[in-house]
């Protein structure tokens, strides 16, 4: 499946990244969102670009692109969680590999208002309904081709929580994330776990975004030949 496990070398590869947050309206001026960074995404596209992939990066509204460098990726941006569907599901037919590092919102507005809502007493109701879950979406259709990626946030049971996301949605590997030492919304460094479907468990140390990325990367890379 990998060209060259040696140099850790995606050359002739096409990866899906996606990252940021994503934004479900309320109305036109208001939505229900969260504090995703997008950092990880990033780091992930740009680390897949500088081994050889092609990149197309499914990009939520995050907060610091600008300061980014996407020299050579596709950036496909959208806003809410059905769009970020829509571009993944047209993206991963033709992809090699999908890194599903954006956070999602779980639930959107059950209805979005045209004309932006008055105030009113005593207050407001929302009623929410669940997006769609993008990654056991791509499950449900991957070949065994394909590796595919998702990442878990935890505050308890982490293990047994992520080894539950990854057979629920039918992913190769999710990497979980340690809210404890350091990472969080924002941050630059973090620290995770990568749990593989083939039952391996690899541990790191809190480092920066970019260091994360490359050790997912020949994590995948190295464990990578089952889905030959
Ligand atoms: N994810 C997704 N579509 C959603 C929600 C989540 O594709 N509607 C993906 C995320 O991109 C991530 C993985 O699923 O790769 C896990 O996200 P997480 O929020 O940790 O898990 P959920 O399944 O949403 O469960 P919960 O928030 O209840 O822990
Ligand atoms: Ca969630």
């Amino acid at each position: 499946f990998f060209n060259n496990k040696a140099d850790g070398s995606l050359e002739g590869k096409k990866v899906l990244v996606t990252a940021g947050p994503t934004h479900e309206a309320i109305d036109p001026v208001r939505f229900i969102g969260n504090h995703s960074s997008g950092k990880m995404g990033y780091a992930l596209a740009q680390e897949c670009r500088k081994r050889g992939a092609e990149v197309v990066l499914v990009l939520g509204p995050a907060p610091a692109i600008l300061q980014q460098d996407l020299s050579g990726i596709t950036v496909v941006k959208v806003t809410s969680a059905e769009e970020m569907y829509q571009a993944c599901m047209d993206h991963f037919s033709s992809a090699d590999i999908a890194l599903m590092a954006a956070a999602v919102a779980d639930y959107r507005p059950a209805t979005t208002s045209e004309i932006k809502i008055k105030k009113q007493e005593p207050g407001l109701e929302l009623s929410l309904v669940k997006t769609r879950d993008i990654l056991a979406s791509l499950g449900a259709v991957k070949t065994s081709r394909q590796v595919l990626l998702g990442f878990a946030l935890e505050t308890n049971d982490e293990e047994r929580h992520a080894l539950e996301k990854l057979h629920k949605k039918n992913a190769d590997y999710i990497v979980l994330n340690s809210l404890n030492d350091g990472a969080a919304f924002g941050a630059d460094t973090n620290k995770i776990t990568i749990y593989s479907k083939t039952g391996e468990k690899s541990g790191f140390e809190s480092k920066s975004k970019t260091a994360v990325a490359q050790d997912i990367l020949d994590t995948i890379i190295k464990t990578g030949t089952t889905t030959i």
